[in-house]
C-alpha cells in the first residue's frame, strides 16, 4: 500500500481482501526459517493420480517396442541434442530420441527463418529418425523449444505478454486461450512440443528470470497451471488431448528455482522442505491432474544439494507420490554441474530418476559414456527402461506412431493463415488491455482524450524488442529492431492510429522535445531485454547510474506537461522518483508483439466514454526501496510501496502523495559483466601491460608503455573525447594487455549458455607472427586463442564488436569458476589496434570461432 495516499472504501475493503489472502499464504508456508535439512519425506508431499485411465494396449505396445530395442537404442531415446550442434544424419545413427531449438539455434541459423523453414527442418529430423534397416524398431524424435510467449522463436508469430503480464490479469481463462494458440502456431511451424509453462513462484525479483513466472503467490500460479497446461495440450479425457492441434507442455523448473539466495539464477534455494512443497511446487501437482507429460528439473539446488542429482525429490516425490507418469527431463547441460558430473557423463541423474538429458552441444560424449555406464551396470538396466518406457509413452500419447511429416499436419499446410492470425493477435491485445496495472492517475489524468495533442516520448515507445524482453526471436532477445516483427504494433503505433482517427495530433518524440505544447506526454521507458542470469541484478534499482529516463520524466513535468509514465519491465523495480514525477504511472510489464492494447485502455473514447477500464492487478509485490527484497506478500515485517494486489482503475480517485526518495543503497552503476567501458577498466579491474621482456605494469594514466617500449597505449577518440585506448607493438617478442580482477570472477554459468567475450575494437595493422585473445585463471591457468587469421579476415579501420564464445577458453583449459584476468591480448611488432569496450554479451558483428582457422 502506498505510504501517503487516501483510500476509497472500495479500495480500502480490496486491500483487506489482499491481506486476507496473503494470510493464507503464510498459513500454507510456515514461517520457520530453513533449517538446511536435505531430508526428504515423500508421505508430507500430495497425493496425486495421473489423470489418464490406465491404457493396456499402450502398454502393451511400449512393452513390445522396448523388446526389440539394442542397449544402443535405448541410450540415444535418453538424450536430446540441440539442432545447432546435430545433423539428421546424426539423429539416425545415434537414434537420439528428440532434439532441441535451443534460444539460439534456428534453421540455417538465421533468426527470421520463416514457418516453411522450420517445417523443413523438423521434417529432416522426423524422416532421418525413421530411417531403419536392421529390422529394429525405427522410434519418431521428439522438437522441442521455448515457446514461452506464444512461438516466441518463429518471426511474424503472435507474441503474448510474458508471464508476469499474465499474472497482472488474473484470468485463468485467457491463460488456457493462450496455450491453444501458442499449440496452434508451434504444429503451424511442425514442432511438437514446447518448454512451458514455467510454473515457478519467484521469491526475490533480483532473480532474472522473474517475468517467466506468473507470480509471487503459489495460489495464482496453482491456479494458472492446468489452464495453461490443458490449453497446450488440450483437455485431458477428451478427443482433443494431445491431437493434431496440440502440443507437449513442459512443467518447469522443478522445483524450487524461484526460491534461490538473493534470486540467483541457478542458485540455492535454503527453504524448508515445507516452503518447497507449498510454495515452490504448487504448481506441479495441478499440471500433473492437467496431463503434463513432461517436467523439466530446475538448474538450482535445494539446500546445498543440485535438483539434477535429488533422487529423493525426482524420484520419490514427483514420480511416486505425484504418480507423474510421464519424462523427467534435464535443463540445459545442467546435470553437468551435479558433483562428480561433467556434460559429457553423468550417471548420477540419470540414476537420480531424469528420464531424458539436455545435452545440446555435449550429446556425443553424453552419449557414448552413459552406453558404457549401462553396459556396466553402473544405470541398472531396470532404471534405463523406466526412462525408455516413459519417453515411449508420451510418443505413443502424441499419436507419432501414426502421424506423418511434421508438415503434413493440417496446421502447417495452412500455415499462412494460422501464424500471427488476426484472431491470434486480438487474444494477445486483449491481453495486453489485461495486464496493465494503474499505481497511480493523481487528478483523474488517465483516461486521456485522443482529440488532444498528446506527445509520446521515451526510447521505449517504438521499440517492439524492448516490449518484448529475453527469448524473443534470440535468446536474451537482443540484437533485434521492428523489421524483425512483421505484423507486430508498437505503442507508438497503436497511440498514433487512434488519436488519428480521433482527430487528435499525436507526436512521436524520443527525447521529449517539441515544438507546439502538448496537452499530454506518454513517456515509454524501462528495462531492456535479458534472459537468465543475465538479469540477475544486485538489487531493485533500474538502470543506477543512468538518470536519462527520469530527468526526462522531470523536465516534462517541470514545463507544466502532464505527464503519463509507462514502464516496460520485467519486475518489479524500485521506482519512486518516477513515480514522483509523473501525474499517472502505468506498469505495462513485457506486453509484447500487440502493443496497441495500451492504446485501448490509456486513450478514452471520441464520446468520452471509457472502452476499457484497468484490470490488472500486481502480481508481485512492488518495493519501498531497492533493497527490499525478498518482498512477498504474508511476511511479517510486510510494508510494500504497493501491496501484491494493487491496482487502481478509473472509479478509484486516489491522490497519490509524495513518496519516500531514499534508495536504502548507494546507486552504483557498475553493470556485472563489463571489464572495460569507454576505454577504462570497469570497477574492481585494472589494465596492465607486459612486456616483451616479461615486465608488468598497471596503466595509471594515458599515454603509458612498458618499460622496454614494445608496447604502449594512448587515448583516443570512438564517440567521445578518449572513450578508447590505442595500442601498438613493437620491439622483440610478444607482450600483451590484459584487465585484471582484483577477486577472482566467476563466469561458469555464462560459459554453458551461449555467452561471449566480445570486444568492441578497431583494427589498423596486425603483427604477422599472430595474435592470440586469451583469459587467466591463476599464474598456470591460462586459456589462449589464436585469432589472428580470422582477424586478417575483418575489415580494418572500422570499429566492430568481435566476439568469441566462453567455451572457447573452457575448452582450451580454463577454469571459469575463478578468472583473475577476463581479458588478454597477446601480440608483437606491427600491430596497431583501438579498444573501447570488452564485456559478455550475446551479440556481435563478428563472432570468431574456437579454432585458428578463418
Ligand atoms: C533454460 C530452460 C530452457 C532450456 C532450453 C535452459 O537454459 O533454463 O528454461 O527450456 O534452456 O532452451
Ligand atoms: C541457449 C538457451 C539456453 C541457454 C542456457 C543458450 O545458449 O540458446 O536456449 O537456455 O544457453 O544457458
Amino acid at each position: 500500500m502506498p505510504q501517503s495516499c487516501r483510500l476509497t472504501p472500495f479500495l480500502q475493503r480490496l486491500l483487506l481482501v489482499v491481506s486476507i489472502t496473503g494470510a493464507l499464504v503464510v498459513s500454507l508456508a510456515p514461517a520457520r526459517a530453513a533449517d538446511g535439512s536435505t531430508a526428504v519425506h515423500p508421505l508430507l508431499w500430495p497425493r496425486v493420480h495421473s489423470p489418464l485411465p490406465p491404457d493396456p494396449a499402450l502398454d502393451a505396445r511400449v512393452q513390445a517396442l522396448l523388446g526389440r530395442m539394442s542397449v544402443e537404442d535405448k541410450v540415444g531415446q535418453m538424450i536430446q541434442a540441440d539442432i545447432k550442434y546435430v545433423t539428421p544424419d546424426e539423429v539416425r545413427q545415434y537414434h537420439l530420441g528428440s532434439i532441441l531449438a535451443g534460444g539460439n539455434s534456428k534453421p540455417d541459423g538465421d533468426h527470421s527463418g520463416t514457418a516453411a523453414q522450420w517445417q523443413q527442418l523438423a521434417d529432416a529430423f522426423h524422416r532421418a529418425s525413421l530411417e531403419r534397416s536392421d529390422g529394429r524398431p525405427a522410434i519418431p524424435v521428439l522438437f522441442g523449444i521455448d515457446a514461452v510467449h506464444g512461438h516466441n522463436n518463429l518471426i511474424g508469430s503472435t507474441l503474448f505478454p510474458q508471464n508476469v503480464g499474465l499474472g497482472a490479469t488474473r484470468d485463468p481463462e485467457l491463460v488456457h486461450e493462450i496455450g491453444e494458440i501458442t499449440a496452434r502456431e508451434l504444429r503451424a511451424s511442425g514442432i511438437n512440443w514446447t518448454f512451458a509453462p514455467t510454473l515457478t513462484v519467484p521469491r526475490d525479483n533480483r532473480w532474472g528470470r522473474s517475468y517467466e513466472g506468473y507470480s509471487e503467490n503459489p495460489k495464482l500460479v496453482a491456479e494458472y497451471a492446468p489452464q495453461i497446461v490443458a490449453g497446450l495440450e488440450g483437455a485431458v479425457g477428451t478427443p482433443q488431448f494431445l491431437d493434431a492441434d496440440h502440443v507437449i507442455a513442459t512443467a518447469k523448473h522443478f522445483v524450487g528455482d524461484g526460491g534461490t539466495k538473493g534470486g540467483k539464477d541457478q542458485g540455492d534455494a535454503e527453504v524448508s522442505e515445507a516452503v518447497l512443497r507449498d510454495v515452490h511446487a504448487a504448481g506441479y501437482p495441478p499440471a500433473i491432474r492437467a496431463g503434463v507429460q513432461v517436467v523439466m528439473v530446475s538448474f538450482s539446488s535445494w539446500n546445498g544439494v543440485k535438483m539434477a542429482g535429488n533422487k529423493a525429490l525426482i524420484t520419490d516425490v514427483l514420480k511416486q507420490r505425484m504418480g507423474f507418469d510421464g519424462i523427467v527431463l534435464g535443463d540445459w547441460n545442467a546435470h553437468g554441474q551435479v558433483p562428480g558430473c561433467t556434460n559429457e557423463d553423468c550417471a548420477a541423474a540419470y540414476n537420480a530418476g531424469l528420464d531424458m538429458l539436455e545435452a545440446p552441444d555435449s550429446w556425443k560424449g553424453l552419449y557414448q559414456h552413459t552406453l558404457a555406464e549401462v553396459k556396466s551396470g553402473l544405470i541398472p538396466m531396470p532404471r534405463v527402461d523406466d526412462a525408455v518406457t516413459r519417453i515411449l509413452r508420451v510418443k505413443m500419447r502424441l499419436g507419432m506412431f501414426k502421424e506423418g511429416l511434421p508438415s503434413d499436419n493440417p496446421l502447417a499446410r495452412s500455415a499462412a493463415q494460422v501464424i500471427g492470425s488476426a484472431a491470434h493477435r486480438a487474444v494477445a491485445r486483449r491481453a495486453v488491455r489485461e495486464s496493465l496495472v494503474l499505481l497511480k492517475n493523481n487528478h483523474g489524468l488517465l483516461p486521456l482524450d485522443p482529440r488532444k495533442r498528446i506527445l509520446v516520448a521515451g526510447d521505449g515507445a517504438d521499440n517492439i524488442s524492448k516490449q518484448n524482453g529475453g527469448w524473443t526471436l534470440t535468446w536474451q532477445g537482443t540484437g533485434l529492431t521492428n523489421a524483425n516483427f512483421p505484423g507486430a504494433t508498437s505503442i507508438w503505433a497503436g497511440i498514433s492510429a487512434q488519436v488519428r482517427a480521433a482527430g487528435g495530433a499525436a507526436v512521436l518524440s524520443v527525447d521529449g522535445s517539441y515544438k507546439q505544447k502538448p496537452d499530454a506526454a506518454i513517456v515509454v521507458f524501462g528495462e531492456d531485454p535479458y534472459a537468465e542470469f543475465q538479469g540477475d541484478l544486485p538489487n531493485l534499482a533500474y538502470k543506477p547510474g543512468n538518470d536519462h529516463d527520469l530527468d526526462l520524466l522531470r523536465r516534462l513535468h517541470a514545463q507544466g506537461v502532464p505527464v503519463v509514465a509507462l514502464f516496460i519491465t520485467g519486475r518489479p523495480l524500485w521506482m519512486n522518483r518516477e513515480i514522483n514525477a509523473s501525474d499517472a504511472f502505468v506498469v505495462a510489464w513485457l506486453p509484447s508483439s500487440e502493443g496497441e492494447g495500451v492504446a485501448d485502455v490509456l486513450l478514452q473514447k471520441r464520446d468520452g466514454s471509457i472502452d476499457h477500464d484497468f484490470h490488472g492487478k500486481l502480481p508481485y509485490s512492488w518495493p519501498r526501496t531497492a533493497i527490499q527484497t525478498p518482498l512477498n506478500v504474508g511476511q511479517p515485517d510486510y510494508h510494500p510501496q504497493f501491496a501484491y494486489g494493487y491496482g487502481l482503475r478509473y472509479a478509484d480517485h486516489v491522490e497519490l502523495g509524495q513518496l519516500p526518495e531514499d534508495p536504502g543503497v548507494k546507486l552504483s552503476s557498475a553493470r556485472a559483466g563489463v571489464y572495460l567501458i569507454r576505454g577504462k577498466p570497469a570497477p574492481g579491474l585494472e589494465l596492465r601491460l607486459t612486456g616483451a621482456s616479461g615486465t608488468s605494469a598497471n596503466v595509471l594514466a594515458t599515454p603509458a608503455a612498458t618499460a622496454d617500449g614494445s608496447l604502449s597505449v594512448d587515448a583516443l577518440d570512438y564517440k567521445a573525447q578518449e572513450d578508447a585506448r590505442r595500442l601498438r607493438w613493437s620491439g622483440n617478442g610478444p607482450a600483451q594487455v590484459e584487465l585484471v580482477a582484483k577477486s577472482p570472477l566467476d563466469v561458469e554459468r555464462q560459459t554453458n549458455g551461449d555467452v561471449m567475450l566480445v570486444t568492441t575494437l578497431r583494427v589498423d595493422a596486425l603483427s604477422s607472427a599472430g595474435t592470440e585473445i586469451g583469459v587467466g585463471c591463476g599464474s598456470r591457468c591460462e586459456a589462449r586463442i589464436p585469432i589472428g587469421a580470422q582477424l586478417a579476415a575483418l575489415p580494418h579501420g572500422q570499429w566492430l564488436r568481435v566476439g568469441i564464445p566462453l567455451k572457447c577458453f573452457r575448452d582450451a583449459g580454463a577454469n571459469m569458476s575463478k578468472l583473475e584476468r577476463p581479458f588478454e591480448w597477446i601480440s608483437s611488432a606491427g600491430e596497431d589496434i583501438a579498444v573501447t569496450e570488452v564485456s559478455l554479451g550475446t551479440v556481435a558483428d563478428k563472432t570468431l570461432s574456437c579454432g585458428s582457422g578463418p
